[in-house]
């Protein structure tokens, strides 16, 4: 005697059977459709499509003397590109301009300029007019110096103009310059530097992981707007390499050397809009998207920027200052935190700050270095700059008073 589920079942049998072997189809489909995608793009790459015969003589890259832009430049110009190097110090685009010379063989063109700066795009177009540029890497970036919730970032307002002009004005404003070429010659591939940070929110490193979203959904769009015009416009999305930024000293497998990333993310070049670029960052990024839950994902990250935090304020308290706001004082300022901190270790991380922020602002001086400032009234600023800066100063002395307590 047939029972009632025999009854309601029987009907359906067909249709479930043709249902659970459409899905199986499909599910062997899709994995066949990945294995074969990722062997053309992680064994087989896209090696020789990037050259100055498929895109044009001169490779132009901004942040390019240290980490991730320099490993570009050094990797371009070893493929026959004359490359443009553009970053703050001018000591440091001569010493990386000289190197690749010598070792390749190419012409090297130097543009000093800071991408904290709004003004300097004029410069740089006139200094890149006539050259037949085949390849941008839109590389400068800045992150946090240690994860911290939005409104205790060390001088949140300049920050967040820092950040924003460097991640994202950059990759805008250098783009306008160069596309017009590219489009009128209808070849060159733009390489933006978003980061895996992009791909989904990293709370306490917020207003970076957002900025690096932007780069990412610029790229996908501006790739839309001019595949058919023959131009590749990529979103590259590492996660650690080992570069000062992270302050990774030792490359793992995972956590690979700047060189070894950028040979990587070469060959995936016009096969991937969007990219992670070196195939463990790639399964690194499945695993984060695909398999873990948004949520679990978000608390996970959330928790380990924290206790990244703690350890961060932890060494502050123990003496070991920081000194991270000092960083992002406009340098006139700077001398004064020398003042009011002579003795301490302090006073120690503070010279490195003004050291490093003279570097970038040639035209002021350390008090450390006994130099005497130089005067100069654009340097000065308006009025509202000089307010802002002082605000900014002084909340810098009340958070390193807070610290050394
Ligand atoms: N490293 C990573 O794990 C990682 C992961 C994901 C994404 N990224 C992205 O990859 C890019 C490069 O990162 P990185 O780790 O190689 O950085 P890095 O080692 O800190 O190097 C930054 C470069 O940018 C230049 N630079 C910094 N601020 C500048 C400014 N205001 N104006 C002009 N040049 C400036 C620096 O040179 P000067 O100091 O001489 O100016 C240096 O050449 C960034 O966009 C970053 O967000 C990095």
């Amino acid at each position: 005697m047939l029972s009632w589920l025999d009854v309601v079942l029987r009907p359906l049998e067909a249709p479930l059977w043709w249902l659970g072997a459409g899905t199986a189809v499909w599910l062997a489909l899709t994995a066949l459709h990945r294995l074969l995608s990722g062997i053309r793009v992680w064994v087989l790459g896209n090696g020789r499509l990037v050259s100055p015969a498929r895109l044009g003589q001169w490779a132009v890259v901004t942040g390019a003397t240290d980490g991730i832009g320099k490993a570009y430049a050094e990797e371009l110009g070893r493929r026959g590109f004359s490359i443009v190097l553009i970053s703050r110090s001018q000591d440091k685009l001569d010493e990386v301009a000289r190197a690749v010379e010598s070792k390749y063989g190419v012409q090297t063109k130097t543009i000093s300029a800071d991408f904290t700066r709004m003004e300097i795009y004029h410069n740089i177009a006139e200094r890149l007019q006539g050259l037949e540029i085949g390849v941008l890497v839109n590389n400068v970036g800045v992150s946090y110096s240690y994860p911290e919730f939005f409104l205790e970032v060390p001088c949140l307002d300049t920050f967040i103009d820092n950040m924003i002009n460097v991640n994202i004005t950059s990759v805008c404003q250098m783009t306008r310059i160069v596309l017009p070429g590219m489009v009128e010659r209808k070849k060159g591939a733009i390489l933006n530097l978003s980061s895996a940070s992009g791909m989904y929110p990293v709370p306490l490193l917020t207003v970076y992981s957002a900025s690096k979203a932007f780069v990412d959904f610029f790229s996908l769009g501006l790739q839309a707007e001019y595949r058919r015009k023959g131009l590749i416009i990529q979103s590259v999305m590492p996660f650690f390499v080992a570069t000062k930024m992270t302050k990774i000293r030792r490359p793992t497998l995972d956590k690979p050397t700047p060189e070894r990333y950028v040979a990587a993310e070469l060959s995936t070049v016009g096969l991937q809009d969007r990219t992670n670029g070196y195939l463990p960052h790639a399964i690194l990024g499945w695993v984060t998207t695909s398999l873990l839950p948004s949520a679990l994902r978000t608390s996970h990250i959330m928790g380990l920027n924290m206790s990244q935090r703690a350890r961060h304020l932890r060494k502050q308290k123990t003496g070991v200052p920081m000194a991270t706001c000092m960083d992002t004082l406009p340098a006139h300022l700077l001398p004064l935190v020398m003042e009011e901190f002579p003795q301490s270790l302090l006073a120690e991380a503070a010279a490195e700050c003004v050291c490093r922020a003279v570097q970038r602002e040639p035209r002021l001086r350390c008090q450390q270095c006994a130099i005497i400032q130089e005067e100069d009234e654009e340097a000065d600023g308006t009025e509202l700059e000089q307010d802002q800066a002082h605000r900014c100063y002084l909340r810098t002395l009340e958070s390193l008073r807070r610290s050394t307590r």
